[in-house]
């Protein structure tokens, strides 16, 4: 496969990370955005880190035009569709945008796939399309059921990327469901920078290791876990960058529609981080242990042997190389606003 790669929601978290993976590796990436929950500045940080060009147009995924006449016009090779909103409380409060968004974006990008005449896809979608765990670890056979309009969102995707699939051999897609992506990268110079409240875990740590937030709230200390806090799989966002190349030289080569996970295998507790924190930072965290948050879950967990067996994939990186990246990050005073 020819190697120029649109990411849509390439501005933001986890799109940013990918977009440095795939350039130093020598792909041409191009960022699609419409900078609600990030910042232009962003492409200049890739190019930086990568050291090489990468182009940004500023558009909305539901703007099927504009998407049709980039995916011709730069002759793109394949599309990985990070763009989507991702807040599960916000998507209780807010559930229209939420589908028009995350549903009503993707069959957005997919007429414009079509028409563009470009089969290859790469998916963001999420655990949380399995709602509450029947057994852990969790596998790609566990039931589905998402609990919540953000979880159903991304599970309505997917049944129409899977629908797509059967229509025509052409299209090659994967959806790559993230447990708990965290960290930043290496150098310190891209991390998780939400214009938004934060709504992940160690966004809010860190606004406590630097003071700017008085406390961690931990929503619930009863669970049957070993702490008693939730245990979550953890997973750093460069290894989740790298599933991503590896899932997109696998659609190089194979067609139809397949999904993997993309966790550790391993839980870590929410006072197991914070601990893993306080070292990395050498700040106090202080935590108010509050009662369980409806809908929350004790543990969850991915088996993640699908994607090593398949994509020859697996998260390399720890608990410390999560919170060390994170922290300079934070405290490199370039990234600060
Ligand atoms: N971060 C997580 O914990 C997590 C876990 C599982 C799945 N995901 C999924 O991964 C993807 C990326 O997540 P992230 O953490 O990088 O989030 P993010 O908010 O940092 O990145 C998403 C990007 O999409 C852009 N965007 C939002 N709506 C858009 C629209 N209508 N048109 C164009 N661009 C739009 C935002 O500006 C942002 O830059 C999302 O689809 C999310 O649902 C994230």
């Amino acid at each position: 496969m020819n190697k120029k790669i649109l990411l849509t929601g390439g501005t933001g978290y986890i799109g940013s990370h990918a977009a440095v993976e795939l350039s130093t590796r020598g792909y041409d990436v191009v960022l699609y955005d419409n900078l609600q929950n990030s910042s232009a500045a962003v492409v200049d940080q890739i190019e930086l880190i990568s050291n090489r060009k990468c182009e940004f147009i500023q558009g909305d995924i539901r703007d099927t035009a504009l998407l049709s006449d980039t995916l011709s016009r730069l002759k793109i090779n394949a599309v990985m569709h990070f763009a989507g909103l991702k807040a599960v409380a916000e998507s209780i409060e807010e559930p229209l945008n939420y589908y028009s968004t995350n549903v009503l974006g993707t069959l957005s990008l997919l007429d414009a796939m079509l028409h563009a005449q470009v089969f290859n896809l790469v998916f963001s979608s999420s655990a949380t399309v399995y709602g509450v765990p029947a057994y852990l670890p969790i596998d790609e056979l566990h039931p589905t059921g998402p609990v919540n309009p953000y979880g159903r969102s991304k599970l309505h995707a997917e049944r129409i990327l899977s629908d797509l699939a059967v229509s025509s051999t052409n299209w090659s897609i994967i959806s790559l469901r993230y447990f708990n992506p965290t960290g930043a990268h290496e150098s310190g110079l891209l991390g998780e920078r939400p214009t938004s409240r934060p709504n992940n875990l160690m966004p809010i740590i860190s606004e406590v290791a630097l003071n700017s937030r008085d406390r961690l709230q931990v929503f619930g200390d009863d669970y049957d876990t070993p702490d008693g806090t939730g245990v979550r799989d953890f997973i750093h966002v460069m290894d989740l960058a790298e599933g991503h190349r590896k899932a997109l030289e696998y659609i190089g080569k194979e067609k139809g529609f397949e999904i993997f996970n993309l966790g550790t295998g391993a839980g870590y507790s929410v006072l197991e981080m914070v601990e893993a924190y306080k070292v990395a930072s050498g700040q106090a965290i202080p935590v108010e242990i509050m009662t369980r948050r409806p809908g929350d879950v004790g543990a969850c967990y991915a088996d993640a042997l699908k994607a090593d067996t398949v994509l020859g994939w697996q998260a390399k990186r720890s608990l410390k190389d999560m919170c060390e990246s994170s922290w300079r990050f934070y405290t490199n005073s370039s990234n600060r606003g």
